[in-house]
């Protein structure tokens, strides 16, 4: 399938604190973006990749990922992680017929999750990277102490890539009012309201979302000596 891949880039990383983007704050000797941009470059079913970067940070995002990744557009990302989806969506060619959305968070990606990831798309619209809860779940009550044990059973964490065929993912932002756009937090999310049937992707490795100063410290042990693939 011709394949397109989207990473959003345009979060400011305020929980990371770093006094920059954080897409740019380098991991284990790279901006932390050139990570994903480089394995959806290695894939061999990407044929486009498509970055939203903060507004004014196009060169830099140029910068970041030039001599690594073949990159198709860098457009200005919106003030939600959806509105930046829908901007960069906007700059996919229209002949490709999937989609993949991506956090420049999730510096762990791999090429080889991304090729497993279209493959199971040919049989599905939807197929999202997930990992299944292994803590035992508690509800707090309000003054911070616990309500209840959740059953985790059939509970997952959703992750990134979440990959769409392309005129479904085309079709749900297409519906979206702008009201959605600032509240929803994954595409998947969208597309489940709309009866999109998405299927539950475990990469088998950690593929977490750089969040706090602890997570750039993990992915940067993980990235530069102690890979887990
Ligand atoms: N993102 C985006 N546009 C936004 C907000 C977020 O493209 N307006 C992207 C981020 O760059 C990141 C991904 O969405 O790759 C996941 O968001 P998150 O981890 O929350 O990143 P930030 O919003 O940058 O971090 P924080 O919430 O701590 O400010
Ligand atoms: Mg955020």
């Amino acid at each position: 399938m011709r394949t397109a891949a989207i990473i959003v880039a345009a979060g400011s990383g305020d929980r990371l604190g770093a006094g920059m983007p954080k897409a740019l704050v380098r991991v284990a000797g790279l901006p932390m973006v050139t990570w994903s941009a480089r394995a959806f470059d290695e894939a061999p079913e990407v044929e486009c990749i498509v970055i939203a970067c903060p507004p004014g940070g196009e060169d830099d995002m140029a910068d970041a990922v030039a001599g690594h990744a073949d990159v198709h557009a860098i457009v200005p990302g919106g003030s939600s992680r959806q509105r930046s989806v829908a901007a960069a969506l906007a700059a996919v060619p229209d002949d490709v017929e999937a989609i993949l959305v991506h956090d420049a968070a999730r510096p762990l990606i791999t090429p080889a999750l991304v090729t497993r990831m279209v493959a199971r798309l040919r049989g599905a619209p939807a197929v999202i990277a997930a990992a299944p809860v292994a803590d035992t779940l508690k509800r707090s009550d309000a003054r911070g102490n616990v309500e209840a044990t959740v059953d985790r059973a059939g509970l997952w964490g959703a992750q990134t890539p979440q990959a769409f065929r392309a005129e479904v993912i085309r079709g749900v932002f297409a519906d979206a009012a702008g009201d959605e756009l600032d509240s929803a937090t994954d595409c998947a999310g969208m597309a489940e309201r709309r009866g999109v049937e998405v299927l539950l992707h475990d990469p088998g490795s950690p593929n977490f979302k750089v969040t706090t100063p602890a997570d750039l410290r993990l992915a940067e042990v993980l990235l530069g000596t102690g890979r887990i693939t």
